[in-house]
């Protein structure tokens, strides 16, 4: 290892997955001597890990890399040392080495599917311009290293965990099946490996991760194909793992045993991403989303009655191709059926090379934004009515962070909200029984129950 530690600056859009995979990109590099710095600044190596999901995202890159174009020129005139520059995540896969065309300077482009050669891709970096978005045939997550205890602390009692990657379904608007390639389980066995080392390493809280999470068909222990019910079941066995969660979910693949865990594992947060897009059939069917309005209601009603305390969420779009007013009214309708607790909405963005890139009746912006906006004043009354209704109830919180101010801790509620208490002496990492005294615009604001029921698996005092 190098006597003098190398910064490293990854800046991740996007995703949870580029979370996920920053961290994991930092890993591998850690044997290198790279330790993390929270700025470009003072950085050796930046790594942009960028998203291609809309137009605005990835374009968004680009006018990045010119500011760290600059960076390198600034420091080269002032006698400071080199920056190197690389492009990962979903723009590196797609664009390749376009990127290296259009943005002069960028030293590295790599895929996410090659983050485990990222120390030998540097070193080659260093005599030339190298461009990896290879699907390799050797196991990127046998050969990434594992995290420090020092590090899993300091990313704090929350940890995500990808168990899949890719996806088949080829909805008509979405890059993920191009970018992030065929739909690929990692084995029962390394998830549970990983799952038990954050574990001991204080992690209270794992959300399992996938482009389609619940999609997730992983070689079991007993030679099985085990789907994503079983590996929570799994999961929440491991001591130490209070909560779970699991995200991005299609309605498609939510099976009779990943219903019956929200009914049964008191590990399992009753909170459920569940995206929909539209309301509309016609759109849907356009959308190659493989269900109708009516079967996402009828699988709602299934979840709910296996665990009646869920709160939901969605993605949705805006103004998909062919959109009329009448299918938007759908969309509107089918919210005000579900009722949401928090949701992520979009206006359509035409992605090159998607089928709905080339279809006719592509919707003017205005429109798209005018119905985005209307979405989003429902959604946004019925994110409010479900937090007014927590005001009063009791309910666990995972503390994870300190509060904006001295004294103030901040966590989340099973449901995701952010919840901040001011109390002496809770930790990062508690898990204490709050009761929910009000709601303000984005956080709910509490006080602890009972200050000796609280566990005391804590990661950090708070000062
Ligand atoms: N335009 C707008 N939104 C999109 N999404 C995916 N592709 C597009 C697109 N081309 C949204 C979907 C998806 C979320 C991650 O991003 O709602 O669920
Ligand atoms: Fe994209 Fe999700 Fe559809 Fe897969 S299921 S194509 S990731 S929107």
């Amino acid at each position: 290892m190098n006597s003098t530690p190398k910064k490293l600056f990854v800046r991740s859009y996007g995703c949870q997955m580029n979370v996920y995979d920053a961290q994991r990109m930092a890993d591998a590099l850690a044997p290198e001597g790279y330790v993390e710095t929270a700025s470009a600044d003072d950085a050796d190596l930046v790594i942009l890990n960028t998203c291609h999901i809309r137009e605005k995202a990835a374009e968004k890159v680009y006018s990045e890399l010119g500011r760290m174009r600059e960076l390198r020129t600034e420091r080269k005139a002032n006698g400071g040392g080199d920056l190197t520059i690389a492009v990962a995540g979903c723009v590196a896969q797609a664009e390749g080495a376009e990127i290296m065309k259009r943005a002069r300077g960028v030293d590295l482009v790599v895929g996410p599917q090659s983050y485990h050669r990222l120390p030998d891709l540097l070193a080659k970096a260093k005599t030339g311009k190298v461009v990896d978005t290879d699907f390799p045939v050797e196991d990127k997550f046998a050969a990434l290293p594992a995290a420090s205890r020092e590090k899993t602390l300091a990313r704090g009692p929350a940890a995500f965990l990808t168990v899949q990657e890719g996806c088949d379904k080829f909805c008509t608007f979405c890059v993920v099946p191009y970018t992030r390639g065929a739909e690929v389980s990692r084995s029962v066995a390394q998830i549970v490996a990983e799952a038990e080392r954050l574990a001991d390493h204080g992690v209270r809280e794992i959300s399992l991760l996938g482009q389609n999470v619940n999609a997730f068909h992983g070689e079991g222990p007993d030679g099985k194909v085990w789907g994503l019910g079983r590996l929570l079941e799994r999961i929440a066995k491991i001591p130490g793992v209070a909560r779970l969660r699991y995200t991005t979910s299609h309605p498609r693949d939510m099976d009779d045993e990943l219903i019956a865990a929200h009914r049964d594992l008191k590990e399992l947060m009753p909170y459920l991403h569940l995206p929909v897009q539209s309301g509309s059939d016609r759109i849907l069917g356009m959308m190659n989303r493989g269900h109708t309005a009516a079967d996402y209601l009828k699988l709602i009603d299934r979840i709910r009655a296996a665990q009646p305390d869920l709160a939901l969420s969605s993605d949705f779009i805006t103004g998909f191709p062919g959109e009329t007013d009448e299918d938007f009214e759908a969309t509107m309708d089918l919210v005000r059926k579900v009722g949401f607790a928090s949701t992520f909405s979009f206006k359509y963005s035409a992605r090159p090379g998607t089928p709905a890139a080339d279809m006719d009746a592509q919707v003017p912006e205005q429109v798209r934004s005018m119905r985005l906006y209307a979405l989003q004043a429902l959604l946004e009354e019925q994110r409010q009515a479900f937090n007014a209704s927590c005001v009063g109830r009791e309910m666990d919180v995972l503390f994870d962070r300190k509060g904006r101010h001295d004294g103030q801790v901040a966590g989340r509620s099973p449901y995701l909200q952010p919840v901040q208490v001011e109390a002496d002496g809770i930790g990062i990492g508690d898990v204490v029984t709050v009761r929910i005294l009000s709601n303000g615009t984005n956080s709910l604001f509490g006080e602890p129950v009972d200050t000796a029921a609280r566990t005391n698996s804590r990661m950090e005092a708070v000062a």
